[in-house]
């Protein structure tokens, strides 16, 4: 017979119980350390595997867009309904409450505008002010085909190799140019480049023939941008389809803050994104938010 202080030891060690080591939720993301694992966990919800970032950070190089001209009136009411806020530092410092408790990923690439050439990019915040600001990614175009391929490509292994020094993702957006054929064979290419070369996460547009071709490829999860404001259901339906095809999210902004009803449609894409509700029903929510105004 064990005496007393013996049967206690045997229950606070659980001897017979193995430690658990559990698996990441994230796709390609298991070997990673544990401060990026943990910053990603705040940006995808762990229970559905996805995220809604809503995407704000368009005047780094075109102003003040539709929309977007009062961030304090127009966009903080939409937080609460956001996993992720996309935005510059400007923007986060100036106008974004510090007591918001939703992840920020930044836009860390600039130095042009839409008068020039917008793929001669380069690093524009140090990795000490994304400490600073404590944020969950740092986000960075990537040209590939573009007149600055080399240099947006290298901008983004510096910040990928800087980022994870200190625990930070990188999310690659690829920017495509005026002329270029968005197709399955671009995006292939483009996706997996940036993830080839590191990118923990990757922003990329959808496209209705082969898209799951590009998710399938990617060996990193990958968020659908919004693109130019389109009416709600087919934002909604391709929101939907991406999801289908293998998307892990999405990163929509003018989709979302140009709408006629603004906060009821991050609602109604949240409903698509978390609750994979269709199209058809996420409008019906849509409209039934609208008019409750
Ligand atoms: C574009 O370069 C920025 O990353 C934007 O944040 C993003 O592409 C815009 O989102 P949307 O196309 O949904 O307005």
């Amino acid at each position: 017979m064990p005496d007393i202080d013996e049967t206690k030891e045997a229950k606070m060690f659980y001897t017979d119980m193995p430690q658990q080591t559990e698996g990441f939720f994230l796709k390609g993301s298991n070997s990673l350390d544990w401060g990026i694992k943990n910053r990603l966990s705040r940006i995808f919800n762990p229970q559905t595997k996805r995220t809604v970032m809503l995407a704000i950070d368009h005047g780094y190089f075109q102003g003040p867009t539709t929309g977007l001209e009062r961030v304090d009136i127009n966009i903080l009411p939409l937080v609460p309904y956001a996993d992720t806020l996309m935005l510059t530092r400007g923007i986060l410092r100036s106008v974004v409450p510090p007591s918001i408790s939703k992840s920020i990923v930044l836009r860390v690439s600039g130095g042009t505008s839409i008068l020039k050439e917008l793929s001669n990019e380069d690093i524009a915040v140090d990795i000490e002010d994304s400490i600073r600001l404590n944020v969950c990614a740092m986000a960075i175009q990537v040209f590939i085909g573009g007149e600055y391929e080399r240099q947006s490509i290298i901008n983004m292994t510096k910040m990928i190799d800087i980022g994870t020094r200190y625990g930070i993702p990188t999310l690659a957006v690829t920017a495509v140019g005026k002329n270029m054929a968005r197709d399955a064979q671009y995006f292939r290419l483009a996706t997996r480049i940036c993830a080839e070369l590191g990118a923990h996460y990757i922003k990329t547009y959808y496209i209705e023939d082969g898209f799951e071709t590009v998710t399938a490829s990617c060996p990193v999860p990958i968020v659908m941008a919004g693109g130019k404001k389109i009416p709600e259901l087919d934002a909604l339906t391709m929101a939907y389809n991406a999801l289908q095809k293998g998307a892990a999210g999405v990163d929509m902004g003018r989709n979302i803050f140009q709408s006629e009803a603004p906060t009821a449609m991050i609602q109604a894409v949240r409903a698509v994104v978390h609750d994979n509700e269709t199209p058809a029903r996420a409008m019906e929510l849509y409209n039934t938010l609208k008019h409750q105004g």
